[in-house]
């Protein structure tokens, strides 16, 4: 069994289709932990630290800290990778039909649904937004 963090960005909370995202979410992946946080400038570049010095970076800072974001836990057998190709392209304008951010992505940053890319990345991911699971 494997986890992945999942988070739903603030351009799908505003534009109210959280339902709809989590709907397409839990047909196929089992979510075992869920929360609503706004996090602040400092916590978000700790977040995305790896990505310091791109040129994008202050964009995606900004973004993610723009409203609420909806940080979630999700468990299943190579879910890490399964979960990725369910999200799509990191650019919706690249993504597949079908996927979660060529339906509710429009550009980059505003892609929708951010899903950890490896093992270690997940493991400290989920330390970041949980404590005890
Ligand atoms: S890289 O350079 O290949 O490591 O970048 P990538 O893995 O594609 O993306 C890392 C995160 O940065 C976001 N990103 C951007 N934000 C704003 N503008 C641009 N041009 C841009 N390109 C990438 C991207 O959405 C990734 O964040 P998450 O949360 O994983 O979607």
């Amino acid at each position: 069994m494997e986890r992945t963090l999942a988070i739903i960005k603030p351009d799908v909370i505003q534009k109210k289709k959280v339902g709809e995202v989590i709907s397409m979410i839990e047909k196929k992946f089992d979510i075992i932990a869920m929360k609503m946080v706004k996090i602040s400038k400092d916590e978000a570049i700790e977040f995305y630290i790896e990505h310091k010095g791109k040129d994008f970076f202050d964009k995606l800072i900004e973004f993610i800290t723009s409203g609420p974001i909806i940080p979630m836990v999700i468990q299943g057998e190579n879910v890490i990778k399964e979960f990725r190709n369910f999200v799509g392209d990191t650019d919706p304008q690249k993504a597949k039909e079908g996927t979660i951010r060529k339906i509710f992505g429009e550009n980059l940053p505003r892609n929708a649904i951010h899903a950890s890319d490896s093992k270690t990345s997940a493991i400290r991911e989920i330390r970041f937004f949980f404590d005890a699971i």
